[in-house]
C-alpha cells in the first residue's frame, strides 16, 4: 500500500495524498460527522445527517483496482494532530461492471477546505490510479444546483445530461486528454506527481523484495 505522497495544488498549496485503507473506517466516520448537511446532501443526495454503518462499510471497501479512494491530508493540520489527523477530502471511483473502461467518481471536500482547489488534487490522484487500471472515462451524477461541481465538470469538457434535477456528467479520466485550460493543467500536475511517486514506491518495493 503506497505511503503518503506530497503534492502541490493551486496557489502552490501543499497537500499529502494517500489511498484509503479498509482500516481507515474510524477516521472516515469521524470526518463524515464534521460535514455540513449541505455537503452531505450534495455528495450523497440524502437529507439524513448520518450515513448508515452499511453505507460507511461500502465507502471503505476499497480494493486498489475497481474501487479506489484517495484521501487528502493537510500537512499543517497533520503536524498538529499527528498521524491520526482527519482527512480534509475523499475522492473515489468505482468501475462500471458493464463498461470496465468507465468508472463512477464522487468527491467530498470538507466544508472549511472547499473553494481552494482540493477537487483537482483528488482528481489528479484518482486519474493516476485510473491510468494503471485501464479506466478511460470518469462519470458521475450531481444535483443540478451543484454549481461548483458543474463548473468543474464543464472545465473538464464533460458531456452533461440533465434529467429530473440530476446531471449525469462524463469526461475523460486521462488528464492529458482534457481541454487545454488551468483546471485540467492542475489535475495533470497532481497526476504527474502521484504517478512519479507511485513508480518510485513500486521500484523500491521490488528492490527490497530482491534483497530479501
Ligand atoms: C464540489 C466539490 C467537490 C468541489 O471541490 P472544491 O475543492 O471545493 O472545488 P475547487 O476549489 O477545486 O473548485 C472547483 C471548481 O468549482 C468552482 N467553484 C468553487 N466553488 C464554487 C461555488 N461556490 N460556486 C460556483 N463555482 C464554484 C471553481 O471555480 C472551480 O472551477 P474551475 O476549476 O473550473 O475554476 C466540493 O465543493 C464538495 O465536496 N462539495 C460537497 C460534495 C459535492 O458536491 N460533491 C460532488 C458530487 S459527487
Amino acid at each position: 500500500m503506497p505511503d503518503s505522497i506530497a503534492v502541490t495544488a493551486d496557489n502552490h498549496a501543499h497537500y499529502l495524498v494517500r489511498p484509503l485503507r479498509r482500516s481507515d473506517r474510524r477516521l472516515i466516520e469521524q470526518a463524515l460527522r464534521l460535514l455540513s448537511a449541505r455537503t452531505l446532501y450534495a455528495r450523497f443526495h440524502t437529507r439524513r445527517t448520518r450515513l448508515s454503518p452499511r453505507e460507511i462499510d461500502y465507502l471503505v471497501s476499497t480494493d486498489d483496482r475497481d474501487h479506489v479512494s484517495w484521501l487528502v491530508l493537510d500537512p499543517v493540520q497533520r503536524a498538529h494532530d499527528g498521524p491520526g489527523g482527519l482527512p480534509i477530502a475523499l475522492g473515489r471511483y468505482v468501475r462500471d461492471a458493464e463498461n470496465p473502461s468507465r468508472a463512477e467518481v464522487a468527491l467530498t471536500v470538507c466544508d472549511h477546505h472547499q473553494g481552494r482547489g482540493v477537487s483537482k488534487v483528488l482528481l489528479g490522484a484518482l486519474a493516476a490510479s485510473a491510468r494503471t487500471a485501464g479506466i478511460e472515462s470518469f462519470c458521475g451524477s450531481l444535483l443540478a444546483e451543484n454549481h461548483a461541481m458543474r463548473s468543474l465538470m464543464q472545465s473538464l469538457g464533460a458531456t452533461l445530461r440533465v434529467q429530473d434535477g440530476t446531471v449525469w456528467a462524463e469526461a475523460s479520466a486521462d488528464p492529458w486528454h482534457l481541454p487545454d485550460n488551468g483546471t485540467a493543467a492542475r489535475i495533470r500536475r497532481v497526476a504527474a506527481q502521484v504517478d512519479a511517486a507511485l513508480g518510485a514506491q513500486r521500484r523500491s518495493a521490488s528492490m527490497a523484495r530482491m534483497r530479501s
